[in-house]
């Protein structure tokens, strides 16, 4: 479809950088100076538009003008509790989606807005991944009836690995650094369309709705703070994109103050954010295992975008992040330490000040711990073994 015409439909898909405009909904990066595509939809924000009898992402496909409704393909993502944690702290749980993460909500309008055209072509997608979002793909695209080939670092957590298995997609394991494992996925082959979901404009933006839910849930009040992890960036910029759309929509009145959690080993947003020069480990050991950008394609957007709005980013340590993890399981939220790294950074901010229990904040839970790998040696680590919780 040409520009002109996806204008007359309400939305447009073009460069982040230059402004040249994507020729299909199949391209993953500027075809001119190969920088990150952004959609921007026309339409207001209105409540009028909320198809209230649907309960999940689709309630809100007026916003995505590119979607026939004919074409969604849906496994009941989205619409996640927000439950009130104590006060004024809410958790978002993510990780309620149907394969375990918020990258459901990528998934379901990615493969929405595309099966139809592989079909036709006759080809099948590929994925990069650290694990949720190539589980996420896959999963789509088997209940669209596509072939996914999902490419994994080699250490990929052994039940994420398996859930993408189940889901009848082939599984590339690729040895080296995690950039390795795109350049991978990105390799030219006959009938392969890279819809990776880092890059692919139209999987961040439906972490859009993830902002529209939030808001919904609070009775169209933004909170005051929203806290979630981050790594290659796609949460971060799909939850600011929906936001903005409120905001500018006049649906709300403030933009919540949004920070970017992340690890002390991948924190190069932080460090951009503080002006400081970050020094990525030659390996990633972290417990945070799905937060693994140390070179994010989006970096430049992300700091653009953070800054923007008035956002801030938090590092935290190892130690806050494996504590973070066990108080949330201990009070019945059972994450992966991925996911806890927000509340880590929530509590960091508290000890510091930066923040109080009087501000209204979301931390959002971002993936379930019944496919975390390391269980037993966070359990280990707090003198909780199997043994002693046998005999005791
Ligand atoms: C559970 C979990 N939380 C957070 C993230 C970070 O999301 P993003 O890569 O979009 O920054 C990921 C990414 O894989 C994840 O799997
Ligand atoms: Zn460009």
């Amino acid at each position: 479809m040409v520009s002109h015409e996806r204008i007359k439909m309400g939305y447009e898909v073009k460069c982040t950088v230059c402004g040249k405009a994507s020729a299909s909904l199949l391209e993953y990066k500027c075809a001119g100076c190969g920088n990150p595509l952004g959609v921007k939809v026309e339409e207001s924000f209105s409540e009028r538009g909320v198809r209230k009898k649907c309960c999940g992402v689709w309630r809100y496909i007026k916003f995505f003008p590119y979607i026939n409704a004919k074409d969604v393909v849906s496994l009941g993502e989205g619409w996640t509790p927000l439950v009130r944690f104590s006060g004024n702290l809410h958790f978002k749980l993510e990780s309620l989606n149907p394969t375990g993460s918020f990258k459901d909500r990528g998934s379901t309008v990615l493969v929405s807005a595309i099966h139809r055209e592989v079909k036709r072509l006759g080809g099948f997608i590929a994925e990069d991944s650290s694990g949720n979002a190539g589980a996420s793909i896959a999963a789509y695209a088997a209940r669209a009836k596509i072939k996914a080939k999902i490419y994994v670092p080699e250490g990929v957590s052994g039940p994420k690995f398996n859930q993408i298995i189940s889901y009848g997609a082939e599984v590339v394991k690729v040895p080296g650094s995690r950039s390795r494992v795109a350049e991978e996925a990105q390799k030219p082959e006959k009938g392969k369309f890279y819809v990776g979901h880092i890059l692919h404009p139209v999987f961040r933006d439906g972490i859009r709705s993830l902002a529209y839910e939030v808001a919904e849930q609070l009775k169209w009040r933004a909170p005051e703070r929203i806290y979630l992890p981050v790594s290659a960036g796609t949460l971060l910029l799909g939850v600011i994109s929906g936001f903005k759309h409120l905001t500018e929509s006049g649906m709300i009145t403030n933009m919540p103050k949004i920070v970017a959690c992340q690890t002390s080993q991948v924190s190069p947003l932080y460090h951009r954010s503080k002006g400081l020069p970050y020094h990525p480990p030659e390996k990633v050991t972290s417990v945070a295992d799905a937060l693994v950008s140390t070179n994010p394609p989006l970096l430049e957007l992300m700091a653009e975008e953070l800054t923007a709005i008035g956002g801030d980013a938090v590092m935290v340590e190892e130690g806050e992040i494996v504590q973070a993890f066990h108080e949330l399981a201990r009070k019945g939220f059972f994450v992966e330490p991925s996911s806890a790294v927000a509340y880590a950074g929530y509590q960091k901010h508290l000890r510091n000040g930066e923040t109080t229990r009087k501000e209204k904040t979301v931390v959002i839970l971002t993936g379930t711990g019944l496919k975390f790998h390391g269980v037993d040696k966070l359990l280990q680590m707090r003198g909780l073994n199997n043994k002693e919780t046998l005999f005791i």
